[in-house]
């Protein structure tokens, strides 16, 4: 087993990753928490596969569990879904001694901590991680969010939740195409902050997406270690969490522009890598080489190892980038890799990120 705690003050806690712990959840809620009731929020598809587990561990320890379902994937992001929510907990008398488990991909965890932020103003959440994307990267930090008809994720709260609880072995039950999408969050906190990890995972790649036990908790941890660091020191984004952004200014274009329909959001980060791994290194801020290797695990990882071809839409990228969208000149934060395992945040206008002419 291990355990990280990520350190915010009075609002710190554990996030236990091991292999079949599906089923001690309650137990964990019981100790941690002292809860009697728990809202198990999850999705058709992930309850048949894993909420039994779940549920029995709860009735072991006498905790009463009440079972809520949401749409699959991003569908459950919407105010409806929570307003949803909000009307089955009051029906059934949730109060603050309650606790929301949110049983899922990063979708459920971010609509379920939302609702759990806002519900009688704040009730005890606990995720459970369904997704290797959602154990490495979504469940860990805090963000809650549904999105709005403008555009994902307007709608949201800073929330950390009182317990997570990562257990690799549901990964199983996961089509190969989504564990590379956590696979990419992986290879960017690496790159991002850590070296040695990078190292690793050129040395155990192919088992960590076989899902050997050992080195996919090994991975898992070491990512969730990381991010959980980085939340740690700056909780609210105000500047070292924005290095999680690397490869996303270029990624959240892609999917935005939809130039490469269907591209996951791990594969268009995977672009949105290469995409700053070469500026980095055409500015001559990382070494020669940086790129090369990034490429190469990508690759490896059976994710897309090219920039994106956003030349022949220029026009739609660089809106898809600018923050304010009048000010085509407003300086961005971009994430800049110095070297494999260190990156930085630099200014640049959306016209410096994608120069004209240079196709
Ligand atoms: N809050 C954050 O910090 C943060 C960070 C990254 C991403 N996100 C959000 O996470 C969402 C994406 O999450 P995701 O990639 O986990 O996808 P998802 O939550 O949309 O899940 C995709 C599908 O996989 C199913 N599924 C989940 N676990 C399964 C399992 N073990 N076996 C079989 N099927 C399973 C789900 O039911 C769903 O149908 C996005 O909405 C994104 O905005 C949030
Ligand atoms: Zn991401």
């Amino acid at each position: 087993v291990s355990v990280i705690q990520v350190m915010l003050g009075d609002r710190s806690y554990p996030i236990a990753i091991r292999s079949g712990s599906l089923a001690d959840v309650g137990e964990a809620i019981a100790k941690e928490l002292g809860a009697r009731r728990a809202f198990v929020v999850t999705t058709p598809r992930v309850a048949e596969a894993h909420a039994t587990a779940v549920a029995a561990g709860m009735a072991r320890v006498h905790l009463a569990e009440e079972r809520l379902l949401v749409p699959e994937g991003e569908r459950a992001k919407t105010l409806r879904t929570a307003s949803r929510l909000y009307d089955e907990l009051l029906d059934r008398g949730a109060e603050r001694g309650s606790v929301l488990v949110g049983l899922g991909g990063g979708a459920v965890g971010d609509v379920v901590g939302f609702v759990a932020s806002t519900f009688l103003r704040g009730i005890p959440l606990v995720q459970v991680p369904t997704t290797l994307l959602a154990q490495v990267d979504a469940s860990v930090g805090g963000k809650t969010a549904v999105n709005h008809p403008r555009g994902k994720n307007l709608i949201g709260t800073f929330y950390q939740p009182r317990l997570v609880c990562i257990d690799p072995d549901v990964l199983a039950t996961l089509p190969a195409r989504m564990r590379r999408s956590g696979i990419a969050e992986i290879i960017k906190v690496a790159a991002i902050w850590d070296a040695v990890f990078f190292a690793w995972l050129e040395s155990n790649l192919e088992a960590v997406m076989r899902l050997v036990r050992e080195p996919l908790e090994e991975a898992i941890t070491r990512a969730v270690a990381i991010k959980a660091e980085v939340v740690g020191l700056d909780e609210r984004e105000a500047g070292l969490r924005a290095l999680l952004n690397f490869g996303h200014t270029l990624g959240h274009a892609i999917e935005n522009v939809g130039s490469y329909r269907g591209a996951t959001h791990g594969e268009a980060v995977a672009m949105g890598m290469v995409f700053a791994a070469a500026l980095s290194e055409s500015r001559g801020l990382c070494p020669a080489g940086t790129r090369a290797r990034l490429v190469a695990l990508l690759a490896r990882a059976g994710l897309p190892s090219a920039a994106p071809d956003w030349h022949a839409q220029r026009d739609a990228y660089l809106r898809a980038i600018s923050v304010d969208k009048k000010i085509r000149d407003e300086k961005l934060g971009f994430v800049v890799l110095r070297e494999l395992g260190r990156a930085e945040v630099i200014g640049l206008a959306p016209a410096e990120i994608l120069p004209e002419g240079t196709a």
